[in-house]
């Protein structure tokens, strides 16, 4: 009976063991990672000692059944006790080295806010077919997006913001077919959005402002079902605004501010949309105001300021249900600004510096 009891303690403890312990060449890449890291004030790597990766690293975590390491998850500013009982946030220098391919099951990589760490995103990332998650937010990583990319096919969450990153959004980007989230934002990316970005139809946030891209707003973002927000604004993008946007059916945010588009602001845009949030302030567009705002039109901002819009205010905007904020301002509108519930609580400013508005909040006609 004793005996019995001790063997099958025995068996489990190894089979528990086994389970959990790291297997070594999971083991050797942390410690490569680790190594071409430093992090000098909060000590998260001093969790990351002996040899059972799954076992209290700091950030690390494994497949319960495999026993392989499936995240990493490094956040230089979170809610922790380590960061409130350093009372800083995270700061790391060093480098992701390209040793964390061989993590070949991870699902998440999350190394973000830690506002040093310079270098490349290693190229062979595009190797881990399981990644569901890529967040290098708030770095100073630089060079480009690996150009393969597009290997990813369960790839999630893209998100490579705050950095220093260069070169052209790679071709490949348009066959990440799991892809719910991207954002490149606030980065020195050049060239074209890709023709075809419109294949991406899973994609709900399509966030690449402050960044230098140029040419047109591909038409085939009109494909995008699923884009609740799209922030193309600060880059160099020219040309019209696609007219089939307006019919996406769940876009709520567009911002396409401070760009050199030109032409008329499609009717689709204002008219009974769904859309919240409608920034296409400092561009080249020029035309009327579409007249097509209903009971339906809810608007929480809508900034059409410093552009070549000329004609009236239209008066259908004072039959939204609501426009929180409204800017005019900078254009070469003309004539009397209508009266109604949305225009009660706007001041001047919505309206300053056109050609020949008249009446309140502006002087009488
Ligand atoms: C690892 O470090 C922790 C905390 O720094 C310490 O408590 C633990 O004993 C160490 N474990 C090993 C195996 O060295
Ligand atoms: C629209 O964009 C402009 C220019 O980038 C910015 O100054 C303005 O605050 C934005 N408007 C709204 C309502 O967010």
């Amino acid at each position: 009976m004793e005996t019995e009891l001790i063997f099958t303690f025995f068996i489990l403890s190894s089979f528990s063991l086994g389970a959990n312990s790291c297997p070594p060449s999971d083991l050797a890449a942390l410690l490569d990672v680790k190594a071409a890291l430093s992090e000098p004030y909060l000590g998260i790597f001093n969790s990351w000692n002996g040899t059972d990766c799954c076992n209290k690293w700091y950030g690390v975590s494994c497949d319960t059944t495999t026993g392989r390491v499936a995240g990493l998850n490094l956040r230089g500013e979170s809610e922790d006790l380590i960061f409130e009982k350093a009372g800083r946030s995270g700061y790391m220098s060093g480098s992701i080295s390209p040793e964390i391919c061989k993590l070949d099951r991870l699902t998440i990589l999350v190394i973000a806010d830690w506002k040093g760490i310079s270098g490349e995103i290693p190229p062979c990332i595009a190797s881990i077919s399981s990644l569901h998650t890529l967040d290098l937010i708030g770095n100073r990583i630089s060079g480009v997006i690996p150009s393969n990319i597009g290997n990813l096919q369960k790839l999630a969450v893209l998100n490579v913001a705050d950095n220093t990153i260069s070169g052209n959004i790679p071709a490949s980007i348009v066959n990440l077919k799991s892809l719910m989230h991207l954002d490149l934002r606030n980065n020195q990316i050049t060239g074209q959005i890709p023709a075809d970005f419109g294949k991406l139809g899973k994609l709900s946030r399509a966030l690449l402002s402050c960044n230098k891209l140029t040419g047109p707003i591909p038409s085939s973002v009109a494909n995008m079902y699923r884009l609740a927000d799209l922030d193309l604004a600060m880059n160099q993008l020219s040309g019209s605004i696609p007219v089939q946007i307006g019919n996406l059916p769940v876009l709520s945010t567009l911002t396409l501010d401070s760009n050199r588009l030109s032409g008329t602001i499609p009717a689709t845009l204002l008219g009974d949309t769904g859309l919240n949030i409608l920034n296409v302030s400092r561009n080249a567009l020029e035309g009327e105001i579409p007249d097509v705002f209903s009971s339906k039109s809810y608007f929480t901002g809508i900034d059409l300021s410093f552009n070549n819009l000329k004609g009236p205010v239209p008066k259908s905007l004072a039959s939204a249900s609501y426009i929180g904020h409204l800017d005019l301002s900078h254009n070469h509108l003309c004539g009397q600004i209508p009266s109604g519930s949305p225009f009660n609580r706007l001041e001047s400013s919505s309206f300053v510096s056109n050609d020949c508005l008249c009446g309140a909040p502006l002087k009488t006609c």
